[in-house]
């Protein structure tokens, strides 16, 4: 019988390691044959570990299972997961598949994420691995873009910069050397999307970055990861070494003549390098400051040449584009936001994990149906989307459709797909005071909007939540923001403002102040 203990850092982290161990030895020491699948994780972390049992119907779930737990699921004979016994285990939740959390997703990037061994080559190509490259390899550069273009496929860093068109840009590009980069340096606060596809399903990204190195003529590859992410390192590095010894990378791949040779670069843990041009200058040894653009780096990117410089989560999803075809993807979807969305609910949540949707399912939805409400019990007061840099939502906003066209009308971002909920408890003066502090600390200091004016930003708040000459110091909050907006050199000074006048505008009384006041 197979039985699956995740291996994801989630997972580990909650105590997955020694809930394997002992597994492993009660199945010894009672004489029970089992082998014990590391899967990645599900994404329902309030469950974690959790583990799943194989039966005929399908795999069965257990969780959360502690160590302690152990024993009395062997007793319960959890093995035979359809048994009347092992259904009365309090922590028994019935085939997986049918838990409400998966039923209602569209996973389409995350199709194999905790369903397969994210260390075997075999299983990734048992479950549909390695299609898209064998069909990508029948088509010339240009078509592979426009099944890319077709798709409607955008950026999911944040920038939703539709994909076709930024290889397009690279394909047409006249160099005898070109790259294929993947921005790795996931530092939203609240976002682990692409974490979870490097550690549970790592010949995704691989396969994503070879197909775009094929289409526009690039012959190597890196993936910039986060410092901060040692088993997606490992699992990643051990990922490439099979698929070069497969034939999937290297030379000639799969004796098709091309050649992509794809490594592994460690970041240093400054949030600015996630920015395309200062991920670029550390990559190439110097320190991680922003460029001019332009030009933009799909013209001299990597080392001066033409690069293509993708999220984790764009690149993984390219696989299956290509193995589907356009128009599958773009089936799903609403407006100008094609496909799925990977999106990540953490803070005061009962629910947090990782949920994969098609874009027009509404934040209500995921904070209630997913999310569960919050964990403490108190209504849910304002949402922070889009990482650190994202707008608060307050609860008049929470039917707003996950589209980037209906959230840039309400001066929102989707960005990276990270939801982080708070409930009333939470004072969203000290949190623009916060989106200030962060600006300062990891401003490059390149432009001065962002170096000097994050730090103003700081002061102006003290005064204002010690009211200080309220309407005075709100002109400048305003004035300053609007600086910052429309001064800074890259989107950290950029789009500090966002959190910043959200919170004033949505929760004046935070401030000290009227709606009048705030205005
Ligand atoms: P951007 O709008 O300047 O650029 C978008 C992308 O399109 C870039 O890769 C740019 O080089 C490319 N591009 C633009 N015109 C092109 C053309 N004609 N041909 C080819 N490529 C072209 O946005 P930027 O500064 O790259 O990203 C800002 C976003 O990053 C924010 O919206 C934010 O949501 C997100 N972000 C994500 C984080 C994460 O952890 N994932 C962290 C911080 C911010
Ligand atoms: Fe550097 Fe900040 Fe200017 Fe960006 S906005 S270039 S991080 S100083």
């Amino acid at each position: 019988v197979k039985v699956y203990v995740p291996i994801d850092s989630t997972a580990l982290s909650l105590g997955a390691e020694r809930t394997a161990q002992r597994v492993v030895q009660e199945a010894q020491a009672r004489g029970i044959d089992i082998e014990l699948v590391r899967n990645g994780s599900r994404g329902l972390f309030w469950l974690e570990p959790l583990i799943e049992v194989e039966t005929t119907q399908g795999r069965v779930a257990f969780g959360p299972v502690q160590p302690k737990d152990v024993a009395s699921l062997f007793e319960a004979d959890f093995i035979h997961a359809l048994s009347d016994r092992a259904q009365q285990h309090p922590l028994y939740l019935g085939l997986t598949d049918a838990l409400s959390w998966l039923k209602k997703q569209q996973r389409l990037t995350f199709a194999r994420v905790g369903i397969t061994d994210p260390r075997s080559l075999e299983d990734y190509l048992a479950h549909d691995g390695y299609q898209g490259l064998s069909k990508a390899l029948a088509l010339s550069g240009a078509d592979i873009v426009k099944v890319v273009t077709d798709s409607g496929l955008r950026g999911r860093g944040g920038a939703a910069f539709p994909t076709g068109i930024k290889w397009n840009t690279v394909l047409n590009a006249p160099a005898e050397q070109k790259y294929v980069v993947c921005n790795a340096d996931e530092g939203d606060s609240g976002t682990y999307s692409d974490r979870m596809i490097m550690e549970d399903d790592p010949f995704v990204l691989i396969e994503g970055m070879t197909i775009a190195a094929i289409a526009v003529g690039a012959t190597q590859g890196y993936i910039y990861l986060r410092s901060e992410y040692p088993h997606a390192q490992k699992t990643l590095n051990e990922a490439i070494r099979k698929a070069n010894l497969a034939g999937y990378l290297g030379e000639n791949i799969l004796g098709s003549g091309h050649t992509f040779h794809l490594e592994v670069r460690r970041a240093a843990g400054a949030y600015v390098c996630g920015e395309e041009t200062s991920l670029l200058e550390s990559l190439e040894g110097k320190r991680g400051l922003v460029r001019f653009k332009p030009p933009l780096p799909a013209i001299e990117g990597l080392f001066g040449k033409p690069t293509i410089v993708n999220n984790v989560i764009s690149l993984a999803t390219v696989p299956i584009i290509l193995d589907k075809g356009a128009q599958f993807y773009a089936d799903y979807g609403m407006g100008r936001s094609r496909g799925t969305l990977p999106i990540q609910l953490a803070g005061n949540l009962k629910q947090t994990g990782l949920v994969e949707l098609a874009f027009g399912a509404t934040l209500r939805e995921l904070l209630y149906d997913f999310g569960g409400g919050s964990a403490s019990g108190r209504p849910i007061r304002a949402v922070q989307v889009g990482g650190p840099l994202g707008a608060y939502l307050p609860e008049s906003q929470f039917d707003t459709p996950l589209d980037y066209e209906a959230f840039a009308k309400i001066w929102a971002v989707l960005g990276h797909g990270g939801i982080v909920a708070f409930d009333d408890s939470v004072d969203m003066a000290k949190m623009a005071r916060y989106a200030f502090e962060f600006c300062a600390e990891e401003s490059c200091g390149k432009c001065t909007p962002c170096r000097i004016g994050s730090t103003r930003g700081v002061e102006v708040m003290d005064k204002i939540v010690a009211g200080n000459n309220h309407a005075k110091n709100v002109h400048l909050l305003r004035d300053l923001s609007d600086t910052m907006l429309n001064g800074s050199l890259c989107a950290l000074g950029g789009m500090t403002p966002y959190p910043v006048l959200s919170a004033l505008n949505h929760f004046p009384e935070d401030f000290g102040l009227s709606n009048k006041e705030a205005a």
